[in-house]
């Protein structure tokens, strides 16, 4: 079978394709921070707590739902513009993973259910089941993000969609010789910028202990990270590995900017600076989706070139966007400023 076959004809798009491409990194850099803080001080907090030391958790329990809830928010944005621009092969791979990917509701429920238990009936819960559904609602949080990988890699090869017809009920891209080291590059910033949550959340409280043990995972579980992006790059088929190795002037250009930022970003780890990694932290991270956004638009060459779908020049629903956008942060940032006077007279 002809895997081209199986690739639905592109839908003409409102508006030419950058803006959904801008969109869609910028939203992806949000929802990835808030997903790096969630499942990276979840983890840590655990395992200081297995270790006997239990204020992490307790501490970081208290932000587990409402991170929860904001990495949720902020993935639906991506979601939405990948289908845009993307669809006709994001589509496919969520419907040709099945089950595995419909799954990931009701995992995502259980877990904010388990997270939301923890943090208001932290006291009256006994310490091993309070660990208990911490690591399940932790593990469902690992699953979910295995499941996006999963599918973000599958919709890159349709050369690996017919396995559909073989599998029953759907399947995963095994065959992907990019899928672990993708995960795991992932899954270890998250580690790095989790410990970096929690460094922030010492210097917030004063508490020197937080910053110190944040800091310790930021920098170790970074210099790890390091080890598993140069897998995760050299994992890539030999044409990808040497577009970004010189072959294609913006994507080594991308790749080289965001190993600059990390550095900067680790030399303030190492400083004990949480504030200015930070700032770093967050520069790495966008020029790192902007890599990863690389990787899609290089994969996706022999199948398809954005720039051939049909535009209809349709501008008024954008700039309505655009308006009710700019009107929603200012609001957001209004309620904001409410919060933090209130909390600062001790409302
Ligand atoms: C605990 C919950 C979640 C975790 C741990 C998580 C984790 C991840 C990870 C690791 C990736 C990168 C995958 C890769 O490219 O290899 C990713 C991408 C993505 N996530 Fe999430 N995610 C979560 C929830 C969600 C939800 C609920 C949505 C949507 C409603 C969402 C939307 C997205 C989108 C659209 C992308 C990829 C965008 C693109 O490829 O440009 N995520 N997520």
């Amino acid at each position: 079978m002809n895997p081209a076959a199986l690739i639905p004809v592109a839908e003409p798009l409102p508006i030419h394709w950058v803006w959904f491409d801008i969109l869609l990194i910028v939203t992806l850099t949000a929802h990835l921070l808030f997903m790096n803080a969630l499942v990276g001080s979840a983890a840590i907090g655990l395992i200081q707590s297995v270790r006997g030391k239990r204020d992490v958790l307790r501490q970081v329990g208290m932000k587990l739902p409402p991170l929860l809830a904001l990495t949720i928010n902020m993935g639906v944005a991506p979601l939405l513009f990948l289908q845009v621009n993307y669809g006709n092969f994001d589509y496919v791979s969520s419907v040709l993973m099945g089950g595995w990917w419909f799954a990931i509701v009701a995992v995502l429920l259980a877990s904010y259910y388990g997270f939301y238990y923890c943090k208001f009936q932290y006291d009256s819960t006994a310490p091993g089941l309070r660990t208990l559904l911490f690591a399940a609602s932790l593990a469902g949080c690992l699953y979910v993000g295995f499941m996006f990988t999963n599918n973000m890699t599958l919709m890159l090869h349709p050369e690996y969609w017919p396995e559909y017809f073989t599998a029953k009920g759907g399947f995963l891209n095994f065959a992907d010789a990019t899928l672990v080291s993708r995960y795991l590059h992932a899954m270890v910033g998250a580690l790095a910028l989790g410990g970096l949550f929690i460094a922030l959340l010492g210097q917030a409280r004063d508490n020197r202990e937080f910053v110190d043990l944040g800091m310790t995972w930021f920098t170790r579980a970074t210099l790890a990270n390091l080890a598993v992006g140069i897998w995760f790059l050299f994992a890539q088929p030999s044409a990808i590995l040497k577009a970004f190795m010189g072959g294609n002037v913006p994507a080594t250009a991308t790749l080289v900017a965001s190993l600059a930022a990390m550095a900067v970003m680790l030399l303030a780890g190492f400083k004990k600076q949480p504030k200015q990694a930070a700032v770093w932290g967050t520069i790495t991270m966008f020029l790192m989706v902007c890599n990863r956004h690389w990787l899609r638009t290089l994969s996706l060459e022999p199948w398809f070139d954005i720039s051939t779908t049909p535009v209809t020049n349709q501008y008024g629903s954008f700039f309505l966007f655009l308006g009710f956008l700019v009107v929603g942060l200012a609001a957001i940032g209004y309620m904001l400023k409410l919060y933090f006077t209130a909390r600062g007279r001790g409302v």
